[in-house]
């Protein structure tokens, strides 16, 4: 027997619900692989329940579907099968007490308010119940761009996510690394249109160091530069300047940082027309 698609078990929901139409591919593709398993979603958002009956079906009869809001309306849907939990999800204290009661989660998916910090602090504290391959996926984040939510503007929660991706990205050995607690628990990012998912993974958020294998050399010289005939020649210029300095290593250092300032204003100046490729 084919499994119904979560679009079909959304229209036969008992309960209601309001989703968007695109939001249940990138379910399907966030959450299949937890379907039919042991797995403990959590939605923060209960409103009439429509959602939670729906996760129900989707995952299977082994799941721990979870659900929180500051509705105490949503302590009725206990008689349905779930867990329901009363509380602000701007809380840290909220957060903290929901750890010590329901322990490790593998989702969270936000539906609250959609509120920067809201969905800021859902991230959080929400990342440190969620269990390594488990995800917090944030979704409505178009309230960045709206000016009821106080958008948009640097903090906007789609920026704050794309702060984030700064973070992770200063895992690579030769950056400075940002310390942060999401960046020890973000593995990585996806954006999707209106939902941002964060997959949490902290064995996998080390600093990446250069590896190589000892495969065969064909002595190919790299050819990135072989167009811009000024960086080329600045290159040529610096080995120069190094070789007759020798082992001067305050000189070696003094013309590194001159020929770095070099590059970097020449590579500005050509990134320059980018945007153009927004178009
Ligand atoms: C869009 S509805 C949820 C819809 C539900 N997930 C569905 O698909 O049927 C938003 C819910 O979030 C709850 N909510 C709003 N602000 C909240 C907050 N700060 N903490 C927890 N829940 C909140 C509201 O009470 C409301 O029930």
């Amino acid at each position: 027997m084919t499994k119904k698609t979560l679009s079909q078990i959304f229209y036969s929901a008992n309960n209601s619900s309001i989703k968007h139409e695109s939001y249940f591919a990138v379910y399907e593709s966030l959450f299949n692989k937890f379907r039919g398993g042991e797995v403990t979603f959590l939605e923060v958002g209960v409103f009439n329940g429509g959602s939670l009956n729906m996760w129900k079906e989707y995952f299977g009869s082994k799941a721990r579907i979870i659900g929180v809001d500051l509705n105490p309306v949503a302590l009725k849907l206990i008689d349905q099968g779930f867990e329901i939990y009363i509380g602000d999800q701007e809380s840290k204290s909220f957060w903290l007490d929901l750890k010590s009661r329901i322990g490790k989660v593998d989702i969270i998916l936000d539906d609250g308010g959609h509120k920067n910090l809201q969905q800021a602090v859902t991230l959080y504290y929400g990342a440190d119940l969620v269990s390594d391959g488990g995800l917090v996926v944030i979704e409505d984040v178009h309230t960045s761009y709206f000016r009821r939510f106080g958008n948009p503007g640097y903090f906007s929660f789609v920026n704050f996510s794309k702060r984030i991706i700064d973070i992770v990205n200063s895992r690579f050995a030769y950056l400075k690394k940002i310390n942060s607690k999401l960046g020890s628990m973000v593995w990585s990012i996806q954006y999707f249109e209106s939902i941002v998912a964060f997959n949490i993974d902290r064995s996998k958020c080390k600093i990446s160091v250069p590896v190589a294998n000892k495969g065969y050399s064909n002595n190919a010289t790299d050819f990135r530069h072989e167009s811009d005939k000024l960086i080329k020649a600045s290159e040529l210029i610096e080995q120069r300047v190094h070789e007759t300095t020798g082992n001067k290593k305050i000189i070696s250092k003094i013309i590194m940082k001159i020929f770095d300032q070099i590059y970097y204003l020449y590579e500005y100046l050509k990134s320059l027309s980018i945007n153009k490729y927004l178009k």
